[in-house]
């Protein structure tokens, strides 16, 4: 009798009208987000049949946590049916995931955690009077590796208009970081490495009206001071650490600041600041495009905050057999030397335009015969192309391991460090400072030996923005998980630093050959720049630097901010806590006070509490809010915000006396 009642409601509504079945398949499933792959129709993220438990399911979407898809259900969905669990290909016993249902911001329905082989869990779920839906899988807690998750014969019963997959709902773009005032403040590192010898150049990085007159006491013999500009040059002879004070003044007052300089073998003493041309411009970069970068970086005001390298990515060298005249040629000179291709007419004279201003040059090729776009590479001409990147007067090199996986098939770890250590030690013998960043995408545990091959920094994972829909996801894969799974927080310090990839930030290419704005929303945005702050993650902006919104460049220049990333302690921060979709993250920095970022990786604004006990700190705290710059107030046991969907609270603490 009840079954029979039930199956009436399913096909007459309440209206009476006869009830439609909208397989969740015929939505736009582009707006699904899933941590790995792309949303599969009728067939497992694997593209097998849909199986779970051994049963095989006709209908459903295979997805991979993390994965979120909002539904606008436009009034008149009733139910919500499927059967959803691991799928059977997953094929690891690691695989385990939550499938949560959210309707209006309230909890409709929970799968607990499934894992691979259980058989698939019954969904029915009431949706009338139901505006927005939000179907989540979660990865349980453990990481999100194998987790192959099913939406098997999911579909909705609907009496009205057609459930439709949208867009999370816009979020207005909020300028947090105050605007600098007219009075001198000085910002960025507080210390800098050089090696005796070596030309040294640092720019004092200080906002406030123009003319500004800067002065330093304590500079060592060998360095002098231009007053105008605030450009440090000279070289130094002997080893040591030289305790220097800088002053900036102008007409609104004296800015004072301690720095530190550290002559002897270690660069890199602070995480990089810069930009590099990859994500916006790619194959299109020409020295003119660096030139208005450099330019850029200086009008922006970016050079005040601190960001200093102007970095060349792939594609300035020779590309062999490509038909475009000015890529094509002699890939080296009849020495053997490289060549630059027809887009890079005098690169001594490129440097030289971005030593004027005061800020640092930085190139880029392979250990592999080929670099990853196909431009020659340094493999078997190692010291002469170390020669030569000196020659032309660069301070940063990025080692982009791309075709040396044909050189070196199945490497071992031995095989992995080789040509990084080949490249460290030549860069060594040159007589300039040249900062050496790895790229091989993480294999082999890099963090583990990086430091050890001379690598300045090494990426911790593929590219953050190897497909522009895929950043928001690749954001908290890359970010957040390849981060806290592997403790990097261990193995980062001065001198060497993890390096999760660029910020993704303002205008990138859409790989189309046109350039899009940054597919993170707003909060994304902010949790981006946060937790690479926490990280101690050099902080290379890759967006296009000549057209800033008020957005981006509050994100870039938030000197609160910036000194939580420079701070010269040089202690990356770690995750103290995790509860379902929020964590918090802690640094300690130099001055014993912690940074902690309260972030919510969930869908809807939630409440995140920092636990004194998790922080490390104890009594009355003064809780500051780092992009706002401005105390809250004081706490004590904790301090609990709400943070909007995928988004954070950045505050640092200090003991209220
Ligand atoms: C690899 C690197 C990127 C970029 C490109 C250039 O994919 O990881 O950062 O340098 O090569 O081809």
């Amino acid at each position: 009798m009840k079954l029979i009642l039930l199956v009436a409601l399913t096909l007459f509504t309440l209206a009476g009208r006869a009830a439609d079945t909208v397989w969740l398949t015929s939505l736009d499933l582009a707006k699904m987000r899933q941590g790995w792959g792309t949303p599969q129709t009728d067939r497992s993220i694997r593209e097998q049949p849909l199986t779970i438990g051994g049963h095989k399911f006709a209908h459903g979407v295979g997805t991979h946590a993390a994965s979120s898809l909002w539904v606008d259900l436009a009034g008149g969905a009733e139910r919500f049916l499927a059967s959803v669990g691991v799928d059977d290909a997953a094929g690891n016993t690691r695989a385990s995931v939550t499938f949560k249902i959210v309707g209006d911001g309230r909890t409709l329905w929970e799968s607990g955690v499934l894992r691979l082989g259980q058989p698939a869990k019954t969904v029915d779920v009431d949706l009338q009077g139901v505006k927005t839906l939000i179907l989540l899988v979660g990865d349980a807690g453990d990481g999100n590796g194998w987790d192959h998750a099913d939406w098997a014969d999911a579909r909705f019963i609907t009496s009205g208009a057609t459930p439709k997959a949208m867009d999370p709902p816009r979020e207005p773009a909020v300028v947090l970081t105050p605007k600098p005032g007219p009075a001198p403040r000085i910002n960025g590192a507080r210390i800098f490495g050089v090696r005796p010898g070596s030309p040294f150049l640092f720019t004092i990085a200080a906002t406030g009206e123009r003319p500004m007159k800067f002065a330093a006491s304590g500079l060592p013999k060998g360095l002098k001071l231009d007053p105008q500009a605030g450009q440090i040059t000279g070289a130094l002879g002997r080893r040591g650490v030289y305790q220097v004070s800088f002053k900036a003044s102008n007409r609104h007052g004296t800015a004072r600041r301690k720095f530190r300089i550290v002559c002897g073998d270690t660069l890199a003493l602070t995480p990089h600041m810069g930009w590099n041309s990859w994500y916006v411009w790619e194959n299109r970069v020409t020295d003119a495009i660096m030139r208005a970068a450099a330019d850029a970086m200086v009008s922006s005001g970016m050079r005040d905050h601190g960001y200093e390298y102007v970095n060349i990515d792939d594609c300035w060298a020779v590309k062999p057999g490509s038909p475009d005249p000015l890529l094509g040629g002699e890939p080296r000179d009849a020495e053997g030397r490289v060549n630059a291709n027809g887009r890079f007419p005098d690169m001594k004279a490129l440097t030289d335009y971005i030593h004027a201003k005061g800020l640092k040059a930085g190139i880029y090729t392979s250990p592999g015969p080929l670099t990853c776009a196909g431009h020659v590479g340094a493999y078997q001409h190692e010291a002469q192309d170390a020669r030569r990147f000196a020659e032309w007067g660069f301070d940063f090199l990025k080692y982009d391991w791309c075709s040396y996986g044909d050189i070196a098939r199945n490497p071992d770890r031995a095989a992995l460090a080789k040509p990084y250590q080949l490249i460290s030690g030549l860069l060594r013998q040159q007589p300039r400072d040249i900062v050496l960043n790895l790229c091989q995408y993480g294999m082999g545990n890099v963090w583990e030996w990086g430091a050890s091959a001379g690598g300045n920094s090494w990426r911790t994972a593929g590219d953050l923005g190897g497909s522009f829909e895929g950043i928001p996801a690749a954001l908290f894969r890359d970010g957040f998980d390849v981060y806290a799974n592997n403790h990097l927080e261990r193995y980062g310090g001065p001198g060497h630093w993890n390096d999760p990839d660029y910020l993704l930030l303002g205008y990138l290419s859409n790989w189309k050959g046109g350039t899009a704005p940054t597919p993170l929303t707003p909060n994304e945005q902010y949790t981006h720049v946060s937790l690479w702050s926490l990280l101690a993650a050099p902080l290379i902006f890759s967006g296009d630097i000549t057209r800033l919104d008020a957005f981006t460049l509050g994100l870039l220049t938030n000197d609160e901010v910036i000194d939580v990333d420079q701070d010269p302690l040089g202690r990356p921060g770690r995750r103290v806590a995790k509860n379902g979709d929020t964590e918090v993250w802690m640094r300690e920095l130099e001055d014993g006070t912690r940074a902690v970022g309260l972030f919510n990786r969930g869908e809807m604004a939630t409440t995140v509490t920092a636990r004194w006990a998790d922080v490390g700190v104890s009594g009355r705290q003064i809780v500051r809010d780092l992009w706002r710059q401005q105390d809250l107030d004081k706490f004590t046991g904790e301090y609990a915000a709400t943070v909007p969907r995928h988004g954070v609270v950045l505050v640092r603490l200090r003991p209220a006396k």
